[in-house]
């Protein structure tokens, strides 16, 4: 698939105008690439009490998956290129925090826009962790354990529906 580049950049710009950065005066806009061809945005945002602050990667990723799939059927799209920059239109490179959200949003060939050209995201995040050493490494789950069970040990039962998704969904 054709990256539109300047596209993808000129939509971080734009957004990067939206920011809400009071505190730091550092205002970022991403824009991301969908696999289906869409163009999803996020801007960060910070509030008085610092450690709250969203970065755009974060509002990017969150509108990546407010985004409705195309077809019936598909899970959230995915994401094949991003663009990150500061409120002076140069690139930024993200966060290891944002770094580890575009992972599983994209998987290590998403593309990352850098002063140097677009590098895959495996090259900024090297050996990364990820769903599958989540799978690998996990305590057995309570029905995989013959003794003692939850119940046996008088516990609570455990709330299936509070176990984390099993699968990388950019492994697919
Ligand atoms: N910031 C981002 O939005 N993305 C990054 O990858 C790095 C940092 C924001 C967070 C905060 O609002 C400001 O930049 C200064 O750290």
């Amino acid at each position: 698939m054709t990256i539109d580049w300047a596209r993808l950049r000129a939509a971080a710009v734009d957004v990067a105008a939206r920011a809400y950065a009071p505190y730091s005066r550092l205002r970022v806009g991403a824009a991301g690439l969908t696999g289906d061809g869409r163009v999803v945005t996020g801007c960060n945002v910070e509030n008085a009490s610092f450690g709250l602050t969203l970065c755009a990667e974060c509002g990017l990723v969150s509108a990546l998956h407010a985004t409705p799939p195309t077809a019936a059927g598909d899970g959230a799209p995915v994401l094949v290129a991003v663009a990150v920059v500061a409120g002076d239109g140069d690139p930024l490179l993200p966060c290891g925090r944002c770094r580890q959200l575009l992972l599983e949003a994209g998987g290590p060939s998403l593309l990352v826009d850098t002063a140097s050209g677009p590098v895959p995201l495996a090259e900024l995040l090297p050996a990364a962790f990820g769903g599958a050493d989540l799978s690998a490494r996990r305590d057995p789950s309570p029905d995989d354990r013959s003794d003692p069970s939850p119940d046996a040990r008088g516990d609570p039962s455990p709330d299936a529906s509070r176990e984390p998704a099993d699968q990388d969904p950019a492994a697919t």
